[in-house]
């Protein structure tokens, strides 16, 4: 006996919602069927029926007949608004949206509660790498201890151009946006939004903790200059863009930095645009993910994976919920970072517990010591506004009360 097909709405036909309609067809899928698209600018030529077309959002949300709302259009505001309605109707939400997610992290997941309506977001993190869903289940009783990794492709390919091909960070830019991995304004990529957006996602189903982006240190790789580059290269280290959580007994601290990464540390050989989950645990040792983080079909074919745990009835489990993971004082948080600066007031407001080094590149001064996250997160606005170069060390210590000290990711300077 057949079963009806799942009929979807989909909000959105750029580079993902392509991607899954190109993709449905693709792998035959039978369960569901995509019965309206929802765009937003009449003039542009689409590939598909006029009469699956609307430009009204009502179009979806009021359809009875559509049971599924897929979400993926690049307005934050907007997508918030169609995917709660969507979830008031109680019709189960599937979006590749970080970025929505990030900001709106709180009330969407009260409005899963309140509705019962199911919320899937798969594809919102590292593209096609089943990151969610597998911290979500198969970490369930597991203790991580850090996520770290690779969670935004555009600054990995700049700075893999950089690192290997000695492009300098204009032109390796170019070449991101003329192979269409960079926006025009490419500020969320190389600016580490994108990949705060992700780490805050993972941040909930790793430790039950919802951040608000403003709470979130995330400094990017717009200022690094030929000096930053030849210092690590003269190590032979590398720069990556890193995201880390890290769990210090139970205090979880959040950033996402340029970070100085080792040839033994599995991050150094995450080259072009590929994305990478390390996940250091307390029982199962580490695990490393790696794969396409963006895409018309890597994201895709997360979208699909999503919609069918729809159909299979298979919402998120938030296990990590009910242990009192919580997030740590940022004053308590002492970070060894690289800073390159002009203006000597982002060293004074910095106020550094302890310099080790010091040294002038390209005319600016250069000292490599320890704040803290608190102050780094105070002083963002100062420090880009003096195009001052962060690079962490990798020297990450939680204080707790009475100067209990644990280290938990080393890497020597
Ligand atoms: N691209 C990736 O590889 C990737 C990977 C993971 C997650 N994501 C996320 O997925 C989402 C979509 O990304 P994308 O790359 O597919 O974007 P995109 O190529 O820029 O396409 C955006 C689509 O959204 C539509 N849209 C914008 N506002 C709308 C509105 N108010 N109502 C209806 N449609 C509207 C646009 O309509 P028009 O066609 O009429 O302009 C367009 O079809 C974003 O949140 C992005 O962060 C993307």
């Amino acid at each position: 006996m057949s079963r009806r097909k799942l009929n979807i709405g989909l909000f959105g036909f750029g580079v993902v919602g392509q991607g899954l309609y190109q993709l449905i067809q693709g792998v035959n899928y039978q369960d569901a069927v995509i019965r309206k698209v929802a765009v937003k600018d009449r003039s542009k030529p689409r590939s598909i029926p006029p009469t699956l077309i609307t430009f009204d959002a009502n179009d979806i949300l009021e359809d009875e007949s559509v049971d599924l709302i897929v979400e993926a259009i690049d307005d934050a505001d907007e997508a918030y608004r169609l995917v709660s309605t969507a979830m008031q109707k109680g019709k189960p939400v599937v979006t590749a949206n970080k970025k929505m997610l990030a900001l709106y992290f709180k009330e969407l997941l009260d409005l899963q509660l309140t509705t019962g309506t199911m919320f899937l977001y798969e594809a919102a993190v590292c593209g096609a790498i089943p990151v969610v869903r597998t911290l979500d289940n198969s970490f369930a009783f597991e203790t991580i201890q850090s996520i770290r990794g690779i969670f935004n492709g555009t600054s990995n390919y700049i700075l893999s151009k950089i690192f290997k091909e000695r492009l300098d960070y204009a032109l390796a830019l170019k070449q991101a946006q003329d192979l269409g991995f960079a926006e025009s304004d490419p500020t969320s990529d190389v600016g580490g939004f994108d990949a705060k957006y992700k780490a805050i996602i993972l941040a909930k189903h790793a430790f039950g903790i919802v951040y608000h982006p403003k709470e979130v240190l995330n400094i990017g790789i717009d200022y690094l200059v030929g000096d930053d580059i030849a210092f690590a290269r003269s190590k032979g280290w590398k720069i990556k863009l890193v995201p880390t959580l890290l769990n210090t007994q139970g205090k979880v601290s959040a950033f996402v930095l340029p970070t100085f990464v080792k040839p033994d540390d599995k991050l150094f050989d995450i080259e072009e645009e590929l994305n990478a989950v390390i996940l250091d645990t307390a029982y199962s040792g580490t695990h490393s993910f790696t794969g396409k983080g963006a895409g018309a079909f890597p994201t895709a074919f997360s979208v699909l994976n999503d919609i069918r745990s729809v159909l299979s009835s298979q919402p998120y489990l938030y296990q990590k919920d009910f242990i009192p993971f919580e997030k740590a004082d940022l004053t308590e948080v002492k970070i060894e970072i690289y800073l390159r600066f002009k203006n000597p007031q982002v060293k004074e407001a910095l106020a550094f517990e302890s310099i080790r080094e010091g040294f002038i590149a390209e005319g600016d001064e250069v000292i490599i010591g320890v704040t803290t996250l608190k102050k780094l997160l105070d002083c963002r606005a100062i420090i880009y506004a003096d195009k001052s170069a962060v690079i962490g060390t990798g020297q990450v210590d939680v204080i707790k009360k009475k100067l209990q000290v644990s280290k938990l990711i080393s890497t020597e300077v």
